[in-house]
């Protein structure tokens, strides 16, 4: 590690300027009561807020924000707060998924344009955290990140409820006839009963764990509850740490590593963690230039056995896995599959990070040796014919029967058209229907939405069916369950094999295999190719022909490229050459 003098920093082309320039860059930041010493050379330290009311799992980082700024005042640094774009699941549409990387580009240019040395990231919600670690790493400064920390277990009449996995099961039991409105308007309250991001090992609670084990985030500090004092504890530490980091010059390019990403995808299988993290780590990966495709993720985590009972999947919430000792306790667990020297932003190898990690609870945290689930049942990568550029699937999420399944397609073109019928007593399925859902993927909604996970027929519920075997282009919640293969690639909007399939035709999906066909002869689908192609109505109503979702879907790449923008790919750095005034 180098280290860095006051000299060399990057905010000293800013504030120790002579002149002009430099009277300007100081006498500003002089009206918020800044004394002329704040300019000595000392670090610099971006605070990126995604704070946001209108992401309600960011809320509260305003408050996370001020214990960062003691941290780094602590320290002898600069803090200096800002706010950045903000993604909430709850509220956006057509999806958060369609500005992950409109806000990635946002905290990228924020970041370079200003005097800034280090930052640190404060995310929440599901695409904050991937956004901010994609920005930061562009641009590559010293950078660390805090998550906001998850909400408190869901309570409802005497039962633990989970963020997410609640909406899907209590609306499909409401569908079934089991619940009435009046309950799911109860559950409401009961779901969501404190500040933070959802508590089920769902997206948010995923990618903070990513962020953990790549190491960009203090250790054990993905779980801690967002109303818990240790998180402002942890968020002081983390501003103290940035200091010393822009000291160290230890740079986002040092601690995402080739290993880093591998630790981060095992550690993903044994949380039985979102799918959404596949898409993002590739799209984090991409941006630091490390080599990674689709399908090493299942030759990685072939050995990976599922060790955390939690929701979606399992049993329990983060609350529970942060009293468990939380991440550190899953990577010290995995042993020799872990990297263990590679560097986090502590400065320290992850390895010293678990070495001392105690598991307070082995219903929550199970061990390699008797694991919650075997190796393989975290998310697979099928290709086929169907799939030539691969789809994933949550196997820990899946109903076991459906896992090497044949039955005829029943194909939607619009998630809409499917929605409207999903409730018609006449919808021609049975327990063996393979429904397909096509045009939601990245270019197709455009967006890449979470909706791969489409209810049950009403039909099949009310039989007492839960699951169904669904196939899609579109991503599915980390809340999601049910025997989803998702993120099919190419996408049926440029012309993938999806496009092709017509009802009736016999599905094959074999996750032993990891293969996923549609037993129809090449001569036929070269045929339909040509039609469907004959007949694509470019004009088509979701196309979007000016402003962000324009550029988005002029340039986004496919899901096993993470659907990041082509143009995004690589690091850009931190040097501007040329002045404001
Ligand atoms: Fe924001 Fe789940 S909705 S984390
Ligand atoms: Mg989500």
């Amino acid at each position: 590690m180098s280290s860095n003098d006051g000299a060399a920093r990057r905010s000293a082309a800013w504030f120790a300027a002579e002149g002009r320039n430099g009277f300007i860059h100081r006498s500003w930041m002089r009206n918020q009561g800044f004394g002329p010493e704040v300019f000595d050379g000392r670090p610099v330290i971006g605070i990126g807020n995604s704070w946001s009311e209108l992401t309600p799992c960011n809320a509260h980082l305003r408050d996370v924000a001020e214990a960062v700024k003691r941290g780094v005042w602590e320290a002898g640094g600069l803090p200096l707060e800002f706010n950045t774009m903000s993604l909430g699941e709850p509220l956006m549409r057509p999806t958060t998924m369609l500005y992950r990387n409109l806000m990635a580009m946002e905290v990228e240019e924020t970041l370079r344009a200003n005097p800034l040395d280090g930052v640190v990231l404060l995310s929440g919600c599901d695409k904050t955290t991937p956004a901010m670690l994609m920005g930061a790493a562009s641009v590559d400064i010293p950078s660390i990140m805090v998550t906001g920390g998850p909400m408190l277990n869901g309570k409802f009449r005497g039962r633990d409820i989970g963020s997410g996995t609640a909406v899907w099961k209590l609306s499909e039991e409401m569908r079934a006839g089991k619940l009435t409105e009046e309950d799911l308007r109860e559950a409401e309250g009961c779901m969501s009963r404190s500040r933070g991001h959802c508590m089920t090992m769902g997206t948010a609670s995923t990618m903070a764990c990513m962020a953990e084990s790549l190491g960009m985030q203090m250790s054990g500090g993905a779980a801690i509850p967002a109303v818990d004092a240790r998180r402002y504890v942890l968020a002081q530490a983390s501003g103290r740490r940035a200091v010393e980091l822009v000291e160290q010059d230890l740079r986002p390019s040092q601690v995402l590593t080739r290993e880093a990403f591998e630790n981060a995808i095992r550690v993903n299988a044994a949380l039985g963690g979102s799918t959404n993290a596949v898409v993002h780590l590739l799209a984090l990966a991409g941006r630091v230039g490390v080599p990674l495709e689709l399908g090493e993720f299942d030759e990685l985590t072939a050995q990976v056995p599922v060790l955390a009972d939690m929701m979606p999947s399992g049993r329990f919430l983060m609350e529970d896995f942060y009293y468990a000792g939380g991440l550190p306790v899953v990577m010290r667990e995995l042993g020799d599959l872990i990297h263990r020297e590679s560097v986090t932003v502590t400065g320290r190898a992850i390895g010293e990070e678990i070495a001392d990690a105690e598991c307070y609870n082995r219903e929550v945290i199970r061990t390699v040796a008797e694991p919650f689930m075997p190796a393989g049942a975290g998310t697979v990568v099928l290709y086929g014919s169907l799939c030539p550029d691969g789809a994933v699937l949550k196997v820990s999420a899946a109903d076991p029967e459906l896992l090497n399944h044949r039955g005829k397609a029943l194909v939607f073109d619009r998630v809409e058209d499917y929605t409207a019928a999903a409730d018609d007593p006449e919808l021609p399925v049975d327990r063996s229907t393979v429904i397909v859902v096509r045009n939601a993927g990245p270019k197709g909604y455009p967006g890449f939405p979470e909706v791969g996970n489409v209810p049950v027929p009403k039909k099949l519920l009310e039989a007492g069916i839960e699951d169904v075997v669904r196939i899609s282009d579109a991503r599915m919640s980390g809340t999601g369950y049910g025997t989803c293969v998702l993120h099919v690639a190419p996408e049926a909007a440029v012309g993938g094999p999806l496009a092709l399939v017509r009802t009736g035709d016999t599905v094959e999906l074999d996750v032993p295999g990891r293969r996923l066909d549609v037993c129809v002869d090449e001569a036929e689908l070269a045929t339909r190719a040509k039609e469907v192609a004959a007949n694509r109505d470019t004009e088509d109503e979701g196309r979007a022909r000016r402003g962000w979702a324009k550029l988005y879907t002029d340039h986004v790449m496919q899901a096993d490229r993470g659907a990041d923008l082509d143009f995004l790919t690589g690091a850009g750095g931190s040097e501007v050459p040329r002045h404001s005034h």
